[in-house]
């Protein structure tokens, strides 16, 4: 289990770094700055979530429905930037200088071009474990709680390494409040679920 998750590991930093290579590549030759980002534009959590407070929910609508929150697609990015067409101002990006007109160009690029966005995951579970969104955000937690200060990030990056300790730290027994506990009992789980291997793995 161990030797297939490095691999997979591996493949992702290889995969990352040829893709970053790709973009560094693709931009040398152009006058504009260098963005040091992975993301095919540099798309900023901080402008919109932080700046422009719109819910994290708006965009990841499916955070408190299913497994995965969902990323927007070009089209729904469009939904706004038909009328937001940025205005001409530059921006540090992580430290290097973006300006919103013109990235915003590159969104309606990809979406006359009719492609989806290839967007970069940086957050992984391994296949031989389970993680869902929903009953995490329906037992009322915030996104914060797992992925940190989301927005004052431009880029956002995994604050948490993502492994078993890291559950396990909250997965406590004393967490559970007593009317949560009742409804547990009434369901037919034991109170220490949470900590069975069986709850995360298949
Ligand atoms: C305007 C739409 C929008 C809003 C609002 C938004 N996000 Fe995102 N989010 C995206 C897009 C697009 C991506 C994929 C690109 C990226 O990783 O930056 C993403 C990616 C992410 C990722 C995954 C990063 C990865 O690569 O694995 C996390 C975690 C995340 N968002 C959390 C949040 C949180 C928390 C909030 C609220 C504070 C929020 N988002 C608000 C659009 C949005
Ligand atoms: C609810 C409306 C809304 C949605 C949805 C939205 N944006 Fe924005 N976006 C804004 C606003 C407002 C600004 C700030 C414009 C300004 O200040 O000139 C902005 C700025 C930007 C910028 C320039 C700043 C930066 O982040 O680098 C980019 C690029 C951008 N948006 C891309 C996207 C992408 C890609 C999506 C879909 C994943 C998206 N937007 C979804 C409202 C939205
Ligand atoms: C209990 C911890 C926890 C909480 C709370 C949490 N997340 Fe996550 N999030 C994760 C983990 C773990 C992953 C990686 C999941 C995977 O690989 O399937 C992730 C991945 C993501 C991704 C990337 C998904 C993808 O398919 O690329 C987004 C977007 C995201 N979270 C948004 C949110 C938002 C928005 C909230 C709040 C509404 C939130 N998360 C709350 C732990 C959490
Ligand atoms: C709260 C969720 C959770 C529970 C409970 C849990 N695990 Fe895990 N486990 C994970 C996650 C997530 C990973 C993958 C990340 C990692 O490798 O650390 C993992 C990884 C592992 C691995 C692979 C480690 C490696 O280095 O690749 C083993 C073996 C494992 N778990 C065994 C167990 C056993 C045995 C139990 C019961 C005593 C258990 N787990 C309970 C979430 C959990
Ligand atoms: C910050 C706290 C926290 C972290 C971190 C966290 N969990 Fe949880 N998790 C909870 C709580 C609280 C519940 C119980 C929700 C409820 O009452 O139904 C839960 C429930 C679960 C469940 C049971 C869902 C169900 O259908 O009953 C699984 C599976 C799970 N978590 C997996 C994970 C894995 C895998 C990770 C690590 C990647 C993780 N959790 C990280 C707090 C956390």
């Amino acid at each position: 289990m161990k030797k297939r998750f490095k691999t997979r590991q591996l493949l992702a930093l290889l995969v990352i770094s040829l893709l970053g290579f790709y973009i560094y590549g693709a931009q040398s030759g152009d006058d504009s700055p260098e963005y040091p980002t992975v993301q095919p534009i540099a798309f900023s959590h901080k402008i919109h979530a932080g700046e422009n407070e719109i819910p994290c929910q708006y965009c990841h609508a499916y955070s408190s429905k299913a497994a995965h929150p969902g990323i927007p697609s070009v089209k729904s990015c469009m939904g706004c930037h038909n009328y937001v067409l940025g205005e001409d101002r530059d921006y540090d990006y992580n430290g290097v200088k973006i300006n919103f007109k013109k990235e915003i160009e590159k969104l309606k690029g990809y979406w006359q071009r009719g492609e989806p966005m290839p967007w970069i995951k940086f957050h992984f579970v391994p296949q031989h474990a389970r993680f869902k969104h929903k009953p995490h955000i329906r037992a009322g937690m915030e996104c914060s709680e797992c992925h940190g200060d989301v927005k004052d990030m431009d880029l956002v990056k995994p604050v948490h390494k993502i492994e078993m300790g890291f559950c396990i730290s909250c997965h406590k027994v004393e967490q559970k409040t007593e009317q949560e506990m009742v409804k547990l009992a009434a369901e037919g789980k034991e109170l220490v679920y949470l900590r069975d291997c069986n709850t995360c793995h298949y």
